[in-house]
């Protein structure tokens, strides 16, 4: 137990440091990420210098044993034994996670009923000290804490971030530092994805060949998937980890109050494991690990032999792992082989299924009753709810929310994680400097403005909803730096999405503080994305007239623009009000703080064409993750990006049949008319199968096939030259998503972008 000892004197000494704490170097306004419940700031200061002590007991290991290794590593100050920072057993405290951080002039007391609670206590102190604690530069000997008091506690219990190592592997140095940086956003799950068709992750010792062939691939994949045609690296790549190396992992994990949840993916993405051991795979064909991005036909048989391979290689996962669940995958699991293989059909037979559907899940509930059996629960991707859903399965949520909104009102646990809000390997800016990613476009402020509690949800069933999770799968980052890149600072935002309380969530405030956290994860040496110094830009139209507004998240910034194609320099124009627009115009931006530019180059070129301004409706409304700016988005004269289609200029809807019409407000002499359509097979975005046009004049009198193409855009035009004052679009949707192709069995989502009249 812990024990008090009060020394009178320190107390003195600290409150005469506190008097001229005006001094030394202090935190002074609460900067801390995820932002907390409740924070009171009081006058006076602690101050932490050699004279200082701390005190813990057992009960609190963890969290004293970082605290005083953070402050006696990061700086040269060195703390003695006594309870000037001590920690506090609290039963009093609801929440198991919660706790109470009372700084005060001449001690900080650290309240929690458990060491994980104590731990978040710690990093938020942690988040009071100078950013040079972080890098062990600090060098003064006195550093003075803000007094004030923190309640705190989580609104998730799931609080993760997942990292596919199968794509790409980063070394387990690196996975330390990520799981360090999760510990610090006071995040508790790392989801660790190991076994994929490109590469199989973790050894183990009764099956050799998954480490000598299933760990490797001859080479990669060049470029982005939708470059034609593919090219590769000619250059073997590969590696796992050993299981003492994952044993050292997850220790360092303990340390810090994260669970590492493994990933062994079936029946799926199992084309490296059936490399290695053909005759897990329904035809005993030899194949070769992936080279390529995607989903492939090769996947578990579900013969018994099968299940002894899963069940060896399970039992070492339960050795390893303390989790209480494993992961077991369960996504895209093409059924072609299933349907010719006898073996698949004999046991559709012999155990009354209806089909492959109900096979995937005899599949999932077989490997859960056996994962149960040996104390673990299992956690899969939504199409475990195919064909039913395993009795005690919890359901991680990634196309989209409807997959969790099924499984709560099943009464089952889901984690939250869909593609539009949480797949961080989304482009987040619109800059066309970006490193390549898969696609997509998932800014900062749309993971901040995530809800992982679906509407759909009642009361009760809210209470499945255990937490939300960011997502970093590796096709296109092969280096460490590059997974920062896409993990930084969107992790942050994760962290207030799962951590902080909605009410006191407000994006301007949370980029105020990425910016002064930007100087912590440079001390860290976290290859960040900065986007905090990029310009939003928006067309504005009032009756008869335009214009183009500019903004940017920070605040006490100058924007300066040019309107002849120059860059934008110190002397360029200042912005104070939205430009007027009267014809097409090419507007360029860029932020400046005094004479020192920040970010990049904002580029935009308003086509000024004969529907800007005018009047669109469409029969159903975009899908809410895709709605863009709205129908009037399709009219603003501004095209959206090459490859982020989600980005505010296109529009997705899924699997409608969609009918457009613009109002050009009087009869029109109307040229052509052009429009594009995302194309991303990966993604499951199709080109519409045909589009229709017509004119007030005639009706639709006018239909096109659209070609099918592998580029990422298809550009549709047609010759009009008609006088018209309504123009009708109506535009098929693809269809169901062919087998072969990634969602197979899906409908296909429509992108479509402006709509250019001449
Ligand atoms: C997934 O993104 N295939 C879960
Ligand atoms: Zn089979």
């Amino acid at each position: 137990m812990y024990i008090k000892k009060i020394v009178a004197l320190s107390v003195f000494i600290s409150f005469l440091f506190s008097c001229k704490s005006e001094e030394h170097r202090t935190t002074k306004i609460s900067q801390i990420i995820p932002t907390p419940s409740t924070q009171t700031i009081n006058p006076g200061y602690f101050v932490l210098n050699n004279d200082v002590g701390i005190t813990y007991d057992d009960n609190f290991k963890t969290s004293g044993d970082f605290l005083q290794n953070f402050i006696e590593t990061g700086s040269s100050i060195t703390l003695e034994n006594n309870d000037d920072i001590t920690f506090v057993l609290d039963n009093s405290i609801e929440h198991n996670e919660g706790y109470v951080l009372d700084i005060k002039p001449y001690e900080i007391r650290i309240r929690a009923k458990t060491d994980r609670g104590a731990f978040y206590a710690v990093q938020t102190l942690r988040q009071l000290l100078p950013p040079e604690f972080e890098n062990n530069t600090f060098s003064e000997e006195t550093v003075s804490i803000q007094c004030m008091t923190i309640t705190d506690a989580p609104q998730f219990s799931y609080r993760g971030m997942h990292l596919d190592v199968g794509r790409h592997m980063f070394s387990v140095d690196f996975i330390k530092k990520y799981i360090d940086a999760l510990a610090m956003l006071k995040m508790n799950t790392f989801h660790w994805h190991l076994t994929e068709d490109q590469g199989w992750r973790i050894e183990i010792k009764k099956y050799p060949k998954l480490q000598e062939v299933a760990a490797f691939r001859d080479e990669t994949l060049i470029g982005h998937y939708s470059d034609q045609p593919h090219q590769f690296d000619g250059k073997r790549y590969g590696g796992f980890y050993t299981q003492a190396e994952i044993k050292d992992i997850i220790a360092y994990a303990q340390s810090r109050q994260v669970t590492v949840i493994p990933e062994i993916e079936l029946p799926g993405h199992a084309q490296a494991a059936i490399a290695a051991y053909p005759n897990l795979g329904c035809t005993g064909e030899q194949v070769d690990v992936a080279t390529k991005w995607g989903v492939f036909e090769h996947i578990y048989c579900s013969k018994d032999e099968t299940f002894e391979f899963l069940e060896d290689v399970l039992d070492e996962v339960v050795a390893l792992f303390p989790s209480e669940y494993i992961h077991i995958g369960g996504d895209e699991a093409p059924k072609t082989q299933w349907k010719s293989c006898n073996k698949c059909q004999e046991r559709i037979q012999s155990e009354g299924l209806k089909d492959e559907h109900e096979l995937q899940n005899y599949f999932i509930t077989r490997i859960e009753a056996y994962l149960n059996s040996k104390g673990k629960q299992i956690i899969g991707w939504d199409e475990i709810l195919e064909g039913g859903l395993a009795p005690n399965a919890t359901v991680m949520s990634w196309r989209g929310i409807k997959g969790a909104v099924e499984a709560a009102k099943q009464k089952h646990n889901v984690v939250m994680t869909p593609t539009s809000h949480c797949y961080f390997d989304y482009y987040q800016s619109t800059n066309p400097d970006e490193p390549t990613a898969i696609g997509g476009f998932l800014p900062l402020e749309k993971v901040y403005s995530f809800n992982p509690i679906p509407e759909e949800l009642n009361e009760d069933e809210v209470q499945y909803v255990l937490g939300a999770q960011g997502n970093i799968w590796t096709e296109y980052m092969p280096t460490s730096d590059q997974v920062e890149y896409m993990a930084f600072p969107r992790m942050l935002a994760m962290s207030e999405v799962v951590w902080s309380k909605d009410e006191n969530k407000n994006y301007i405030d949370f980029t105020k503080r990425v910016e002064l956290f930007n100087q912590r994860l440079d001390m860290l040496d976290i290859n960040y994305a900065n986007h905090l110094y990029e310009i939003s830009g928006e067309l504005i139209s009032e009756g008869d007239t335009t214009a183009y507004a500019l903004a940017t998240t920070t605040d006490n910034k100058t924007i300066r623009y040019t309107l002849d194609n120059s860059e934008p320099n110190v002397s360029s124009e200042v912005y104070k009000t939205p430009i007027p627009i009267t014809e097409s115009q090419t507007i360029k931006a860029a932020v400046f703080n005094s004479e020192k530019r920040l970010g990049s180059t904002f580029s935009e070129t308003i086509n000024y064409h004969k529907a800007v301004g005018k009047t669109i409706t469409i029969n159903k409304i975009p899908h809410k993750s895709y709605s863009g700016s709205g129908p009037e988005g399709l009219i603003n004269g501004i095209s959206g990006s090459d490859s982020r289609y989600g980005d505010k200029e296109w529009l997705g809807f899924w699997g409608e049949d969609i009918a457009i019409t613009i109002d050009l407000g009087e009869d029109t002499d109307v040229k052509s008319i052009k429009t594009r359509f995302h194309n991303g097979k990966g993604q499951w975005i199709y080109a519409p199968k045909e589009i229709e046009f017509g004119f007030s004049a005639h009706g639709i009198d006018s239909k096109a096939d659209i070609p099918t193409s592998e580029k990422n855009i298809v550009d549709v035009i047609i010759k009009a030259n008609v006088n018209t004052r309504y123009i009708y679009i109506k535009l098929s949707n693809y269809g169901i998503i062919p087998d072969g192709n990634q969602g197979a069995g899906n409908k296909a989502w429509t992108f479509i972008d402006e709509i250019i009249v001449n």
